[in-house]
């Protein structure tokens, strides 16, 4: 069926065989030998061990035909799993702080959605996400590197490492976005410290249009109640989650799907995961034992809390 996909991180969509033909191209040295060396090293376990392996990644990536080449990647993969709309995240910081300009980045994405609308029919948008371990004042100024830009985005994230970083950290940045128009998106990942006071803060003092991931809400009707009277997505991701709090996170699911919240089947970063978001539809349906509808109606909801407009939303659902 056609799906659409909300969480899901350019960076995060590196297959090692791209990953070994741009180091060659770029003279950039690997630490393995092979592609299965380097899926053998994937030995994550929590949030931190993942984003050191998912940084240190992006070394090979340094020419905006590098940036083309991935992000053309995964939209042919969404292409074969029937993705027909994508909101898609990159992580600037990630590259300035090499030496990758801002431009560089933005440009060859971009490139790739255009041609991937043309040529293989896969609509979508691009959010950019803020790195919450660096300061909010880097935030801003990548905020203000994005203003000529601007027609080139729908929204802003917050990602990576969530200890000690809170959403209020970045409230003038995110207050800032909206101001020019954009959607607002922020990380609450599984278990963190302080997550209900970080799911809090982003629902009542940032004024979030989704959540990333945000599983934790259930722990809080008050905050249930809350995210159901805005109407708005939780982009869940349960193979990530599996890697980072050993869990599918499927009973989580249904409950949601039970109290009537929008929760959202995504794939993250499929990459380093193994597996694009029909594997983590099918290992749900395995788990959990999701019944045909409860797919049908996680599907819907992935169109239901995009971005697009309601007009465009229909052409959908
Ligand atoms: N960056 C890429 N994937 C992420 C995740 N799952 N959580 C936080 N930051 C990320
Ligand atoms: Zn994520």
């Amino acid at each position: 069926m056609p799906k659409a996909e909300l969480h899901v991180h350019i960076e995060g969509t590196l297959e090692p065989e791209l990953s070994f033909a741009l180091a060659q191209k770029n003279g950039v040295s690997l630490s393995a030998e092979t592609p299965e060396q380097m899926i053998a090293a994937y030995n994550f376990h929590d949030l931190p061990s993942f984003l050191d392996i998912y940084y240190a990644g992006m070394s090979v990536l340094i020419e905006e035909e590098d940036f083309y080449a991935l992000t053309m990647a995964y939209f042919e993969k969404a292409a074969a799993q029937h993705i027909v709309y994508v909101e898609l995240f990159f992580d600037p910081q990630a590259h300035t702080s090499r030496g990758v300009a801002f431009d560089t980045v933005i440009e060859g994405i971009y490139r790739a959605q255009q041609d991937a609308n043309t040529k293989l029919g896969v609509q979508s948008n691009l959010i950019l996400c803020f790195l919450r371990d660096m300061s909010a004042d880097s935030a801003m100024k990548h905020l203000l590197m994005a203003e000529p830009h601007l027609s080139k985005l729908i929204g802003v994230g917050l990602d990576s490492d969530e200890h000690n970083n809170p959403p209020s950290k970045f409230a003038e940045v995110f207050a800032k976005a909206r101001e020019w128009g954009l959607k607002l998106t922020m990380h609450c990942d599984v278990n963190q410290h302080n997550t209900l006071e970080h799911i809090r803060q982003v629902l009542e003092d940032i004024d979030v249009d989704r959540i990333d991931h945000g599983v934790n809400i259930l722990a809080s009707d008050a905050l249930c109640d809350l995210v159901k009277q805005k109407n708005i997505g939780l982009t869940i991701c349960p193979v990530s989650n599996q890697f980072v709090v050993q869990s599918l996170t499927s009973t989580e699911i249904k409950t949601m799907l039970e109290r009537g919240l929008m929760p959202t089947i995504n794939s993250d970063d499929p990459s380093y995961f193994r597996a694009y978001l029909n594997k983590n539809l099918i290992a749900l349906q395995q788990e959990g034992g999701f019944s045909q509808e409860e797919l049908s109606t996680l599907v819907a909801n992935s169109f239901k809390a995009s971005w697009l407009t309601s007009t465009e939303k229909d052409q959908y659902l």
